[in-house]
């Protein structure tokens, strides 16, 4: 039986670079656009009377150019009172990578970091074909995990001359800004930039239509459950909606809330991302306000996960065991 490798978080971070993330995810989406992906629908398991849920997310890729096919599924949780409660992290994933030509199982690893940086890297893929061609300025709305990732993967494409930092906790705002170089501002001050990226987790939203100009791309990535929201509905209006799945981007996205109360419909869904990505559909074309509804795809898992585990090969990282044994 081969060999199964377990890799802990600080095994996977150490392992792929931020850049090679940004071009195995952009590489999810465009075979993702040319159907070559299979990716059911995310399953699941909810437990209130345990404080929280799990999510199993499942998804085949077959071989590119550089990698081998692979099929895999994370299995990750969101348990809110954990930190209090447990001195636990609210959200913890676990990856299991299978060789889908056997079946073996090659390697169990943290999913935490790299469900963090696959999101980053889907909203740099969406900057990619959707903003303006040399963007100058990033906001950011939420400044919390989510915001440092999707900065690191807009600094793969990207060298922005300013950023501005918005958040409800003051001191959220100064530690990023401080951090990165940026500025605090108003969440209004934020959005008057080329690119604003909102992730911030609450159910009300924190954009209005007022504050955005045309020609800015959002990547709207806060929202990835039913009844969370982060632009005020009319900013939907007239703007180029990306989505990355129909399914999720309608039950779990941005657009749930709008969806479920009728007030859109796919006329008004431009396509997905990885169509872009595919070149079956133009990214951005005029001085549009573009917007991509990022759910999280279970491919994006994959191709992330499909890296690591070829990174832990080539540098023998990682602990072997034989679990048949
Ligand atoms: N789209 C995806 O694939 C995907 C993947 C992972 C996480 N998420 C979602 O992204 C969101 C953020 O995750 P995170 O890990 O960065 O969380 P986090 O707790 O690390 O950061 C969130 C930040 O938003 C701030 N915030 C809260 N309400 C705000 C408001 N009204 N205005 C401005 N700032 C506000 C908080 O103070 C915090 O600093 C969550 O809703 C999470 O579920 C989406």
């Amino acid at each position: 039986m081969p060999e199964t490798l377990i890799l802990s978080r600080s095994d996977v971070a150490s392992l792929v670079t931020m850049a090679e993330v940004v071009a195995a995810v952009e590489a999810a989406f465009v075979a993702h656009g040319r159907g070559q992906v299979q990716m059911p629908p995310k399953v699941y398991l909810s437990l209130p009377e345990h404080g929280g849920d799990f999510r199993a997310m499942p998804a085949y890729m077959p071989a590119s150019r550089d990698q081998p096919a692979r099929a895999g599924v994370k299995w990750v949780n969101s348990h809110p009172g954990n930190p209090a409660r447990h001195g636990l992290p609210a959200v913890m994933g676990t990856y299991v990578l299978s060789d889908p030509a056997t079946a073996a199982p090659l390697a169990v690893m943290d999913a935490t970091w790299l469900t963090a940086v696959r999101t980053g890297a889907a909203g740099a893929v969406a900057s990619k074909f959707l903003a303006v061609g040399t963007p100058r300025s990033i906001g950011f709305v939420g400044c919390g995990v989510q915001a440092q990732v999707l900065l690191d993967a807009h600094r793969v494409l990207f060298a922005p001359r300013e950023l501005r930092c918005a958040d409800v906790r003051p001191d959220a705002a100064a530690a990023f800004a401080a951090a990165n170089g940026g500025r605090v501002t108003s969440t209004e001050e934020a959005c008057a930039c080329d690119i604003v990226c909102t992730s911030t987790p609450g159910v009300a939203p924190v954009v209005r239509r007022a504050w955005l100009r045309r020609g800015t791309h959002v990547n709207a990535m806060g929202a990835d459950a039913p009844g969370k929201q982060e632009l005020d509905v009319d900013v939907l209006d007239g703007a180029k909606l990306v989505i990355d799945d129909h399914e999720q981007a309608t039950h779990s996205g941005e657009l749930n809330v709008a969806w479920s109360q009728g007030r859109l419909g796919d006329a008004q869904l431009y396509g997905t991302l990885g169509e872009i990505a595919a070149g079956f559909k133009d990214g951005r074309e005029l001085d549009e306000l573009t917007i991509f509804d990022s759910t999280g795809l279970a491919i994006q898992d994959l191709a992330v996960a499909r890296l690591i585990h070829a990174a832990a090969l080539r540098r023998d990282a990682g602990t072997r065991v034989d679990l048949q044994a």
